[in-house]
């Protein structure tokens, strides 16, 4: 059994890998292909550990990964904090 990467949108590894393998190679179309990183946290949770897949899969070195792109505000916050 593969284990879970985004716990949000209950996403395993195999997934990622099977997405990357069917040609997603940067973190947005791994998002695209599977939902990984688009649940409640916005990535937060999983990432680091999508792009950690995406490094050993794609041989690509983990600085040359781009990181996700995610709405803000990431956190909730009270809207009358918003000015
Ligand atoms: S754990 Fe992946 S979006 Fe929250």
């Amino acid at each position: 059994m593969s284990k879970i990467i985004c716990r949000c949108e209950e996403i395993t590894e195999d997934e990622i890998i099977e997405a990357i393998a069917s040609g997603a190679s940067t973190v947005n179309e791994i998002k695209k292909f599977s939902r990984a990183n688009m649940g409640l946290c916005q990535g937060r949770t999983c990432r680091k550990a999508i792009e950690r897949i995406l490094s050993k899969e794609t041989g690509q070195k983990l600085e040359n990964i781009k990181p996700s792109s995610y709405r803000k505000p990431v956190r909730p916050i009270k809207l009358g904090l918003m000015k």
